[in-house]
Formats: structure tokens, C-alpha cells, sequence
């Protein structure tokens, strides 16, 4: 299963019910929300009123994506906000039975759980806990800003967590995120990620074409 998620940092807020129904229409499943506490990465976005609001009009898959310290504290407020999907720093836990405790939480309250790695932490940080998770999100930019430059030194990574997956016959989605724009797209898909995150790509220009197009890249460059 391939996916875009369009990252929703870049939309424009002043219009974003409008921006999220041309999404929808434009056959876009699932939405990517990158939550940031202003600690655990530089920036602060938006959280939980702003889902629970956009939850009332949309249909779409909710990934959120917690860049916050603690992330255990807030997981129950996410679901019930309408989360679909909640992935957790590795790095923000001190403990693996901690990040253990909390993915488990996640899929407790029926949320798909996802764990995702910074530039700098290797695959092997998260190999021990592929079954307690639907997705590993490789960061491919430091995560904090959307409009970053794609760090190629990150598409290893991918490539070792695809050939990890297949030797032990796992479907856990790799999700992307992070400088994906033309040419890195190609790369990422090729090395092995089918769910693709992607902020200014998306959203600057035409927003349905975008979408459409980069669509119709993705589903291309899978099957190459
Ligand atoms: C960065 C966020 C990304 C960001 C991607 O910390 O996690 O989701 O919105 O933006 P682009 O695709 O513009 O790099
Ligand atoms: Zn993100």
C-alpha cells in the first residue's frame, strides 16, 4: 500500500478546511499533522484543537506526528481527538520499556501506532520493536521545519529497514518524511518507502495538481 500524506505545516491556515477538501477530492487518503512543543524540536505548530476541528469535516487518514517531549502524557487526548494514527520520537523516551509501554497504549485505544527515528539514530534503535508498530517514520530532514533540504546520508536507512522487513516477513509501513521534491521522491520510493510525507511539494502551487501528479510519480516509481 502506497500512501502521500500531505503535511499539513504547509497549508495555508487561513483557508485550510478549504485546502483539506481539495486534498480529499483530489483522492489524497491520509493526512500527515506534525505536532511540535517548541522542546523536543525548536518550532511550536498546533494541537489538539486544531485536529478536533478539522476531525468534523474530514474523512481522511489522521497521521499524527508527535514531536514533543513526554509524548506518553498526551497519547489518550490524540486518540479522542481523532487520530488515526500517532507516532512517537524514539528519542524522546528514556527507557525501550517505556517507548514499549506507550506504542502498546496506542494500539490499546485502536490508533495504528507508528515510532520515528531522527537523522542521526540508526534503524537498529527500532528493530526490537517492528511488532509492536504499524509504521517506522525515517526523518529525512531534522525534524523542527518543513522546506528542508532531503539528507541523502538518511536513504540507507530506508534501504536497511525494507531489507530488515522482508528477511523477517513483516508489513510494517516506512514512512518518509521530510525534503521530499522532484528527484528525492524517486529515491525514497525506490529505496523501499511507500508511505511519503511531503509539506512544500504539496502544497505550493496548484494544490490539486500536486497532489494528483505526485500521486501518479509515486505509483510509477513503485512499480519501476
Ligand atoms: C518536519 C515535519 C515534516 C514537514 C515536511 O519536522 O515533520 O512533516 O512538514 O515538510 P517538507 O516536505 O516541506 O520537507
Ligand atoms: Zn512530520
Amino acid at each position: 500500500m502506497y500512501q502521500l500524506c500531505p503535511s499539513i505545516l504547509s497549508a495555508d491556515f487561513n483557508r485550510l478546511g478549504e485546502q483539506l477538501q481539495i486534498l480529499e477530492g483530489s483522492g489524497v487518503e491520509w493526512l500527515h499533522i506534525d505536532v511540535m512543543d517548541g522542546v523536543f524540536v525548536p518550532s511550536i505548530s498546533f494541537g489538539m484543537p486544531v485536529i478536533r476541528s478539522i476531525r468534523k469535516e474530514s474523512g481522511m487518514f489522521f497521521d499524527v506526528h508527535l514531536m514533543i517531549c513526554e509524548p506518553e502524557r498526551y497519547i489518550r487526548e490524540f486518540v479522542s481527538c481523532g487520530a488515526d494514527s500517532v507516532t512517537v520520537h524514539q528519542e524522546a523516551f528514556g527507557s525501550p520499556e517505556e517507548l514499549t509501554e506507550c506504542v502498546r497504549l496506542i494500539r490499546s485505544l485502536g490508533a495504528k501506532a507508528g515510532i520515528s527515528i531522527k537523522p542521526a539514530t540508526p534503524v537498529k534503535a527500532i528493530v526490537p520493536y517492528l511488532r509492536d508498530v504499524d509504521m517506522i517514520l525515517i526523518m529525512t530532514v531534522e525534524p523542527g521545519f518543513g522546506g528542508q533540504k532531503y539528507m541523502e546520508k538518511c536513504t540507507g536507512k530506508i534501504r536497511e529497514l525494507r531489507s530488515v522487513l522482508e528477511k523477517e516477513h513483516l508489513d510494517t509501513g516506512i514512512q518518509v518524511d521530510g525534503g521530499i521534491q522532484d528527484g528525492t521522491l524517486e529515491t525514497a520510493v525506490k529505496a523501499g518507502a511507500n508511505l511519503i510525507v511531503s509539506g512544500s511539494y504539496v502544497f505550493r502551487g496548484n494544490l490539486e495538481e500536486n497532489a494528483k501528479r505526485i500521486m501518479e510519480d509515486i505509483r510509477r516509481f513503485s512499480q519501476e
